[in-house]
This record gives C-alpha cells, sequence and structure tokens, in this order.
C-alpha cells in the first residue's frame, strides 16, 4: 500500500491566517497551491509549495488561476478558501463601495473559484470556509455590516453546497477562525496566528460533518 501525499488548494496565502495556513501544511507533509494577488509569497518558498496569480476579486483573473491549476494538480485533498477583506469592518452604515468589495471577494469570487477546482477535489475531500462568527445572525452587531453580510451569503453556500457534494462524500465546512492578530484582526485581538492555525488544521483534519459551522475558539461545531 502506498502513502499519497496529500495535496491542498489555499487562496490569500500572502498574508496573515492564509500564510501560516500554508507553511502549516507544508510542514504536515502536505503540497500546497497557494494563490496570490502577485503569484508569490514574499520571502518564502518550499518545494512542495507552488504559488498561482489570482485576484478573487476578478472573474478573469479566477479563470486563469483556475486553468493553471488544473495543468499542476488532481486529486486535491482540501480546499482553503481564506482570502477575504473587511474594508467596513470600523464603520457601521453600509456604502455601495464597501458592499461592492466585501462581496466581490468574500462572496461572488470565492463562490466562483470553488465551483471552477471542484472537478480538482477527490472524492472524500474538504472544502473550507474563512468565515466568521459575527455572520451568524445572533451574533448580529453595529461593525462591519457588508462584512457580514458577505460571510453570511457564504454560510448559506456552503451549507448548499454541502448538500450537493454529498454524493462525492466532499465534506464542507465554513469556519471562524477566532479574532486573530492579523491585518484585518488587529494588534489587540486575543487569538495568535499560530493558535488560529492550530484550530483550523484541526477542523480540517478532525471534522468529519458536512456543512455545519466549525468555530475554533469553541474547538468544534456550533449551531449557525
Ligand atoms: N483576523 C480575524 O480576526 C478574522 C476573523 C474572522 C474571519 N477572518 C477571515 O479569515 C480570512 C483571512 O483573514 P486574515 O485575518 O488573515 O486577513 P489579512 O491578514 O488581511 O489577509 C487576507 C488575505 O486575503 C488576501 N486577499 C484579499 N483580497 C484578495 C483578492 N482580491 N484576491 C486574492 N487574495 C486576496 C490578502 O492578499 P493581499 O496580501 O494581496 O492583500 C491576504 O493574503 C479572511 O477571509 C477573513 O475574513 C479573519
Amino acid at each position: 500500500m502506498t502513502n499519497e501525499v496529500q495535496k491542498a488548494i489555499i487562496t490569500g496565502a500572502s498574508n496573515g491566517i492564509g500564510r501560516f495556513l500554508t507553511e502549516k501544511l507544508l510542514n504536515e507533509g502536505i503540497q500546497v497551491i497557494a494563490v496570490t494577488r502577485s503569484g508569490n509569497i514574499e520571502n518564502f518558498t518550499h518545494p512542495n509549495l507552488t504559488v498561482v496569480k489570482g485576484d478573487i476579486s476578478d472573474e478573469g483573473s479566477i479563470n486563469q488561476a483556475i486553468e493553471q491549476i488544473g495543468q499542476i494538480a488532481s486529486q486535491v485533498d482540501y480546499l482553503i478558501n481564506n482570502a477575504g477583506v473587511g474594508p467596513d469592518l470600523g464603520d457601521e452604515i453600509p456604502t455601495a463601495e464597501h458592499l461592492n468589495t466585501s462581496f466581490a471577494v468574500n462572496t461572488t469570487g470565492t463562490v466562483l473559484f470553488t465551483e471552477g477546482v471542484l472537478k480538482y477535489l477527490k472524492n472524500d475531500a474538504h472544502v473550507v470556509f474563512l468565515s466568521t462568527a459575527m455572520a451568524l445572525i445572533r451574533n448580529a452587531g453595529p461593525n462591519g455590516p457588508a462584512y457580514r453580510m458577505s460571510k453570511a451569503a457564504i454560510n448559506m453556500y456552503a451549507v448548499i453546497l454541502a448538500q450537493r457534494l454529498a454524493e462525492r462524500n466532499i465534506r464542507v465546512t465554513p469556519l471562524h477562525p477566532g479574532w486573530v492578530q492579523t491585518r484585518m484582526g488587529g494588534e489587540n485581538a486575543p487569538v495568535t496566528v499560530e493558535q488560529s492555525v492550530t484550530g483550523i488544521y484541526k477542523a480540517l483534519t478532525e471534522n468529519t460533518e458536512s456543512g455545519k459551522f466549525w468555530n475554533i475558539e469553541v474547538g468544534g461545531l456550533e449551531e449557525y
């Protein structure tokens, strides 16, 4: 029996959670195809890492990235939709600009990219979305309305996708990575990137359910 090397695709790997999760996956012996806007990860290379250029807010760029990924990967075990923006986290009034930017990356681009790479996933694969507990209805609050709505939409898509992919035994998990010390989370966030990545890796490898919401601060599943 051969032990095949596992493969992962991750978006938004240039910074923050995506950057550290890429390193964690590589350290776990997983081959990684990372998508970044620049087509590289600053000051980081690894023999098992391929970086593909892709802007998740741009349909043409997404399609190019999907095509390029198809030339280098099949039978992928993990798809991690991490790329995200939160332009109105400090604001209460949603503007057209903030809605468009948030939905372009967090929702439309994430959905189009996911749909495009589904054909490269193996049966039994796991699709993860970096969502947020801020998008759960019971946690509604004043700040970040466009951000919250765009992530709430991805939670719904995750459940729809889980239903559709059940016949391929592909699991789908939207998750809350904690409030994390990144460019988006800010320096006052209580969770380090290392702690968050450890929790995400646990969800990625241990969650056996599909279409359920995972909260790394809980260390498991919680209700929507
Ligand atoms: N930090 C938190 O407390 C927290 C809490 C809940 C959920 N999340 C979610 O976790 C994910 C990662 O956030 P983070 O905290 O690591 O934020 P971050 O440090 O700002 O990193 C965001 C990543 O997404 C990439 N990205 C943004 N727009 C993109 C686009 N159009 N195309 C491709 N990549 C794009 C960024 O690339 P560039 O470097 O090119 O900008 C960067 O690599 C996001 O989806 C976020 O909503 C974070």
